[in-house]
């Protein structure tokens, strides 16, 4: 398959340069900067793009990448510190900018580049960097600039070497798919019309000759990646995947349900439920600390999941929905994903297990998974749900668990979802959940005093998890969510609305 290689230089938009080129169907991936010339020319790359980085290419310990690479006969891209790199290594001269250019530049495009096919004139681009190539190498020319003077394009068709100043993978940048798609399709060469779709035979066969006729167990949450990697696995295996989900008391209205109608009854899967409830509940008694909680879930569930996985005599590897954010070997000041993961992750799982690990999603990004389920016939509703965290309500019901504040949080959010869903805003959102605080307030019913619990509507819109914004829902329906948890749900009496974007806040409150 054809690939194009993407070398890491720590730049924070690494994964986004990635991410762009597989939505325009060309398969890449990425490689730390100091890969060997050796193992990239053994992978026969159609081009390979330098990332931008927060270094200075006269840092003492600057990363470069293997020089071969340039001889290779293969086009490279440099992005942002990638262009310096070219620069600086091919005889250019680069210097500190007077001041940092960070945020929005004017560009002028020059003719003739294959970078800017069918794009020209003057548009924004996104810049970010302290250094500036002020002399273009010998045999390079400059083909876009930013004001009069500064060079922000330049390339050297004849040895296929490109630069660009600025990022075009950001998504503030126009016409920057373009330039990514010029750059694979008409300087690369590259024919290919990559879809996940198309790893999908070959994932198939992987999955069944690591089983190799044993069987896999698969920690099953319902959420996006465990059902799809499920799926794949039980193309491969059949019956040989054998399916856990832990109830841990924690789900939110219909989850459970959800699981056994979707799995075993309509897909027709080995799934064994084992319902943990009371030992959680048992062991959050008078817990009130929000990290204590998630720490006692954890262990809880690797200790359920283990004895449940006991059972299954023959099984000897362990099926998980890795992502490819989560396996990239980067330079890059942690990700989003390694950052959200670390505090996320209920697992632990594969360490204490001493099992192999088969992982068919390794290769994918989050959308490209829901892609692929979609061609594996998931139904929509389980490829298209919000986010929902490891230690589920536990971290919604403020302080103490108890099965009384359980039972009015599961089922206000029941309803906060079901009129979110008529209103058709669910897919709008990221995530939509309520939050039980632990606090009464007073409110009048009828003719009597109440004295009752609060519920805190959350709803947020969000690419990634990392930053949010909260969600501007319509008056009437936020008036509809209201008035029905308020007159249905016993023990609450009044409901508010969270306004708070992320950062400074989190997501979830606790
Ligand atoms: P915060 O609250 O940190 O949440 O803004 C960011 C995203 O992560 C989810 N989240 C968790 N997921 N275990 C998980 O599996 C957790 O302990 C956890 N805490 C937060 C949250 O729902 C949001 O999508």
């Amino acid at each position: 398959m054809d690939q194009i290689l993407i070398l890491d230089f720590g730049s924070q938009y690494t994964q986004l340069i990635a991410r762009r080129l597989r939505s325009l169907r060309v398969y890449c991936e990425i490689l730390p900067f100091s890969t060997p010339a050796a193992d990239i020319r053994a992978r026969a790359p159609k081009g390979i793009i330098l990332s931008g980085g927060p270094s200075s290419v006269y840092d003492q310990s600057a990363p470069k990448p293997d020089a071969a690479i340039y001889k290779m006969g293969v086009p490279v891209l440099g992005v942002c510190y990638g262009m310096q790199l070219l620069a600086h290594e091919h005889g250019g001269k680069v210097s500190k900018a007077a001041k940092r250019e960070y945020g929005l530049s004017k560009l002028t495009v020059l003719k003739g580049s294959s970078i800017f096919k069918g794009i020209s004139g003057s548009f924004s681009v996104w810049m970010s960097h302290g250094d500036e190539v002020k002399k273009v190498p010998a045999g390079f020319r400059v083909t876009a600039r930013a004001g009069s003077a500064d060079i922000s394009a330049m390339e050297n068709p004849g040895a296929g070497l490109y630069a660009v100043q600025f990022h075009p993978e950001v998504h503030h940048t126009e016409h920057g798919t373009k330039m990514l798609e010029n750059f694979a399709r008409s300087v690369c060469g590259y024919k290919e019309r990559w879809s996940p779709a198309s790893f999908l035979a070959g994932s198939i066969a992987e999955i069944k000759r690591q089983a190799g006729g044993k069987s896999v167990i698969c920690g099953l949450s319902g959420g996006v990646d465990s059902s799809v990697a499920a799926v794949l696995a039980h193309r491969a295996i059949g019956k040989k995947l054998r399916c856990i989900f832990v109830d841990t008391g924690l789900l939110r209205a219909g989850d459970r349900e959800r699981m056994t109608e979707v799995f075993r009854d309509k897909f027709g899967y080995s799934l064994k439920i084992a319902d943990a409830s009371a030992l959680f509940l048992g062991r959050l008694k008078g817990v009130t600390s929000p990290e204590r909680k998630r720490k006692i879930i954890g262990h809880t569930f690797i200790e359920v999941f283990d004895r449940e996985a006991k059972k299954i005599s023959d099984a000897a590897y362990l099926l998980q929905g890795t992502l490819y954010p989560d396996v990239i070997e980067s330079v890059s000041v942690k990700g989003p994903s390694a950052v959200i993961k670390s505090h996320h992750n209920v697992g632990g799982l594969p360490a204490k297990m001493k099992m192999g690990l088969i992982e068919p999603l390794r290769y994918f990004f989050k959308d490209e998974v829901r892609e692929l389920g979609r061609s594996l016939k998931i139904p929509e509703p389980v490829l298209m749900q919000h986010p929902f965290p490891g230690p589920g309500l536990a971290i919604r019901v403020l302080g103490e668990v108890t099965p009384e504040r359980l039972k009015i949080l599961r089922e206000a959010d029941r309803l906060m979802r079901e009129e979110i869903q008529a209103a058709g805003w669910y897919s709008k959102i990221w995530q939509a959940f309520c939050v039980l605080l632990p606090v009464r307030s007073v409110g009048v019913m009828g003719d009597e005093r109440s004295y009752e619990y609060t519920i805190a509507l959350r709803c947020v819109s969000s690419v990634d998890g990392m930053t949010a914004d909260w969600s501007k829902l319509p008056h009437d329906l936020m008036h509809k969510i209201s008035s029905r948890i308020v007159s249905e749900v016993r023990g609450v009496n009044r409901v508010v609305y969270d306004i708070t974007s992320k950062p400074p806040a989190t997501i979830e409150w606790e």
